[in-house]
C-alpha cells in the first residue's frame, strides 16, 4: 500500500504549452500501474489533451498492455491492406507508422484519428522507435480552443449542424493497387460513412470542440457542396492556429498519448528520404455526441 502512494505521489506533469500537452514524470511503463495512477493519466490526458513521455524502453507487450487500461484496443480495418504493411510478429492492435526513402509520411495533414467509424477512437499511444536526425515532429491542435476562438455567428451557424465522415484517402490508396475492388467493396459496404455532430461535447470534460477534418469529412449533411465546402474550410483552418498547438521532437524511446476526441494533429513531413518508425497502439472510442 506504501509503495503504490509512492508511485502515486511521484507523478508529475510538466505543461508545454498554456492549452495543451504536458510532459509525464515519475511513471516507469514497463510496470503494471496500479490503478491510482491509470485514474490519475485519464485524468490528465482529458485535461493536457495530449501526454508525452521521455525514456520509456517499452517492449511490444508492454505497449499493449498499457493501452488496454485505458479501454479495448481497436484494430484499424483499412492500414492491413497497404501496400508494404507489415503484419510479422506484430499483434494486429499494433499499427506500424513507417516512412522511408520508398514509402513517404501520409499523416502530414490536420486530422483527428478513423472519425469515418461510427464510434471513432478515444486516443492513441504513440512509441518512436527511429526519428530522423531531424525533422518528423508531429503537431497537435486543440479543438476545443478552436471552438471557443469562433466568433458567435459561426458558433450559432455550425450549433446542431453534422457532417458525413468518410475513409476515401485510404480508398484511393487501395485503388492504385491492382485487383483491389472487390475488397474495397466489402470494407465500404463494412465502413459506410458516418454521420458526427460538427460541435463535439467531450464525454468527460462537458466541452464542446469542432469535430471536422479535411482528410475524412465529406460534407454538410443539408447544405449545397458550396455552402459545405465554404463552412468547413473556415473550420479546417482553425487547426492550423500556432496558438492553439502543441509540437513535439520525437527520440526513440519517446511516447505521445493524445486524447483524439478534442485535438487533431498533423506529422511533419520533412525529412524524406530519412527513416522514421513508430508503433501505436488505439483505444476504442464511443459515440460523439
Ligand atoms: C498518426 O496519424 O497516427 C501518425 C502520427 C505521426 O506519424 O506522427
Amino acid at each position: 500500500m506504501v509503495m503504490l502512494d509512492v508511485v502515486a505521489d511521484k507523478l508529475h506533469f510538466e505543461p508545454m504549452t498554456v492549452r495543451l500537452g504536458a510532459v509525464v514524470s515519475g511513471v516507469d511503463l514497463r510496470e503494471t500501474l496500479d490503478q491510482d495512477v491509470i485514474n490519475q493519466l485519464s485524468d490528465a490526458l482529458v485535461k493536457y489533451k495530449v501526454l508525452f513521455f521521455r525514456g520509456q524502453d517499452i517492449t511490444r507487450e508492454q505497449h499493449l498492455a498499457f493501452g488496454r487500461r485505458f479501454g479495448e484496443l481497436e484494430i484499424h480495418p483499412l492500414t492491413q491492406h497497404k501496400e508494404g504493411f507489415k503484419t510479422q510478429d506484430i499483434a494486429p492492435e499494433i499499427m506500424v507508422v513507417e516512412s522511408t526513402a520508398k514509402t513517404p509520411i501520409t499523416a502530414d495533414e490536420w486530422h483527428s484519428d478513423v472519425t469515418w467509424r461510427k464510434e471513432p477512437s478515444l486516443g492513441s499511444i504513440l512509441r518512436c522507435i527511429v526519428s530522423p536526425k531531424v525533422g518528423g515532429d508531429t503537431l497537435w491542435a486543440d479543438m476545443e480552443a478552436a471552438y471557443d476562438g469562433l466568433d458567435q455567428q459561426t458558433k450559432e451557424e455550425i450549433e446542431g449542424l453534422t457532417a458525413m465522415h468518410d475513409w476515401k484517402p485510404f480508398r484511393q490508396a487501395m485503388y492504385a493497387q491492382p485487383g483491389t475492388e472487390t475488397l474495397v467493396k466489402e470494407l465500404k459496404a463494412k465502413y459506410p460513412p458516418s454521420e458526427h455532430p460538427i460541435v463535439r461535447t467531450h464525454p468527460v470534460s462537458g466541452r464542446k470542440s469542432i469535430y471536422v477534418n479535411n482528410p475524412f469529412t465529406t460534407n454538410i449533411k443539408g447544405k449545397s457542396r458550396e455552402e459545405s465546402m465554404e463552412l468547413l474550410t473556415k473550420l479546417y483552418r482553425t487547426a492550423s492556429t500556432p496558438d492553439y498547438q502543441v509540437r513535439f521532437r520525437w527520440e526513440p524511446h519517446s511516447i505521445a498519448f493524445w486524447d483524439n476526441r478534442s485535438t487533431q494533429h498533423y506529422a511533419v513531413g520533412d525529412f524524406f528520404p530519412e527513416h522514421r518508425l513508430l508503433e501505436r497502439v488505439t483505444v476504442s472510442g464511443d459515440r460523439p455526441f
